[in-house]
């Protein structure tokens, strides 16, 4: 009986203190004086999203549409426990990405590079380990370097023409069919696979390196940094980044075997930079490139088939633009054509405000931020977050904003915008170190895709589309299904 008592009054004093937790934690804003969204208990502001009901996208935009307007340059909410900073101004978001970069350098990611080597990528180091990083990196993603690459991928292309075959009218998993071009440009142009390679055993990884990736596991790890790397928590599967990084290891080999090839790969400027990286720090970057950019890369090519799908008008003007450029340069891309094709890059511009795969910007401020002319501060270690796709579905910056429009990229549309106001790749210090390769991919991808081709909605398309709410990324919830059409 007394054990039973005992046991009783150590799980009502267990949940006394768990209680108190969390009411001082869902309690931050409130002490601080800060205008917030009420908080749930445990929850925070994210109980639709942590049940699969809303994406997190949806949920952001909910809280920037209901108090952007009210005066205050931000709002506080709490993803469970955490307390975040949502950013309502432009002025701000403006401040926070270039004239007071230097507050905000760290996002504040998880990472344990002596555990797990391929976590000491670009995109989750903070401080003085990513300052170093990203000055070497820098120097591998110039203009000019990205524009070395271009025949290569030019050649990597063409194999998705092929893969469409002369068929005069099929139906395809377009979700599919993008997913092979970007991941033949992955696996040859930042992992270094040739031709000829075996590249199987690179895709079965490309889709499963999360392992069995468990979302409570990752949030106490970011939360409580020091315990997981003392647990030696892992974010994903070993098997996974083993096989990366032999991969890159041995490539960096028989890279080195080889003499003087011409630069046509990511690894092989990695590894001819001025201050090169050690091998498995450029496996780590590899790692980091997929980590970063692959999903984007596919949910930008198959959002853009699906809405040109949709508005025939608007891809038969961006396919004869295709043509004309192509007849004009000898029927090959050059970097000029590629700078020639001024209305295909507004289409991909209109399809990344409309469908922005990274839905939002991280930042973790590293010292006291006092916002000029105003009582406002954003404390040291407070979690930031710009919500970029909420900003590009702004009515009062982009009118009717669920209508696919390219128009809205033309010079003379763009110059009255606030320079915040479109950000797909972030921007400023830790913006996308990759945008102009992505970029540039992107346009061969879609060179290629429409050159020869007209796509169509078909019996299987889901209109309209929903997206993945148990994802962070935006990506359509299932796969994209199109009709395709050979065109003379
Ligand atoms: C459509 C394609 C892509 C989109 C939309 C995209 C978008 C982004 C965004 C929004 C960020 C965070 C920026 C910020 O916090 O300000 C980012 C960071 C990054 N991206 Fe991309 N990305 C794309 C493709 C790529 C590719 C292909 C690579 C590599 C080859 C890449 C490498 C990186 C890296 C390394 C970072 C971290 C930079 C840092 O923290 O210093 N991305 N990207």
């Amino acid at each position: 009986m007394e054990l039973l008592h005992r046991a009783l009054l150590s799980a009502l004093g267990a949940l006394s203190v768990f209680y108190a937790l969390v009411k001082v934690s869902l309690g931050y804003w409130k002490r601080r004086g800060i205008l917030h969204e009420k908080p749930k208990f445990f929850w925070g502001n994210i109980k639709g999203v942590a049940n699969g009901k809303q994406h997190v996208q949806e949920a952001l935009q909910d809280i920037y549409t209901a108090y952007k307007g009210r005066g205050a340059p931000f709002v506080g909410f709490y993803a469970w426990l955490k307390p975040f900073v949502l950013v309502l101004d432009l002025k701000l978001v403006h401040q926070i990405l270039f004239t007071d970069a230097g507050h905000f350098t760290s996002r504040g990611l998880y990472n344990n590079a002596s555990e797990e080597p391929l976590s000491g990528n670009l995109l989750q180091l903070d401080g003085h380990k990513w300052r170093t990083l990203h000055a070497k990196c820098a120097e591998v993603f110039t203009p000019s370097n990205v524009q070395k690459l271009l025949p290569t991928l030019a050649q990597i292309s063409k194999k998705i023409q092929s893969h469409l075959g002369k068929e005069i009218l099929q139906t395809r998993n377009i979700s599919d069919l993008v997913n092979v071009y970007n991941k033949d440009v992955m696996a040859s142009m930042v992992f270094g696979l040739g031709h000829g390679q075996d590249n199987q055993e690179f895709a079965k990884w490309t889709r499963s390196y999360w392992g069995d990736f468990k979302l409570w596991q990752a949030y106490l790890a970011l939360e409580f940094p020091l315990i997981a790397r003392l647990l030696q928590y892992r974010s994903y599967a070993r098997p996974a980044t083993a096989y990366f990084e032999k991969l890159v290891l041995s490539q960096l080999q028989e890279q080195r075997r080889r003499d003087r090839q011409p630069l046509q790969t990511l690894l092989q400027l990695y590894s001819n930079a001025d201050q090169p990286l050690g091998d498995v720090q450029i496996a780590a970057q590899a790692f980091g490139s997929l980590l970063a950019g692959f999903v984007p890369l596919n949910v930008t090519l198959g959002f853009c088939l699906y809405e040109l799908a949709l508005q025939p008008d608007i891809q038969d003007r961006a396919r004869a633009e295709i043509r004309k450029t192509l007849q004009q340069h000898g029927g090959h891309l050059t970097p000029e054509g590629l700078r020639e094709l001024t209305y295909t890059k507004q289409v991909l511009n209109e399809t990344l405000r409309l469908h922005t795969p990274h839905p939002f910007l991280l930042r973790r401020a590293t010292k006291d931020f006092e916002l000029p002319r105003s009582v406002f501060v954003i404390a040291r270690g407070n979690n930031v977050l710009i919500p970029t796709a909420a900003i590009h579905r702004d009515p009062e910056i982009y009118e009717n904003p669920e209508r696919f429009d390219p128009d809205r990229f033309a010079e003379s549309a763009k110059q009255p915008r606030p320079p915040a106001a479109f950000l797909p790749f972030g921007e400023g210090l830790r913006g996308c170190i990759a945008a102009r390769f992505a970029e540039q991919q992107l346009l061969v991808g879609l060179v290629a895709l429409l050159q020869h081709h007209r796509f169509a909605p078909c019996a299987e398309t889901a209109i309209p589309m929903e997206y993945d709410k148990k994802r962070l990324l935006l990506m359509p919830k299932t796969d994209i299904r199109l009709s395709v059409e050979l065109v003379k």
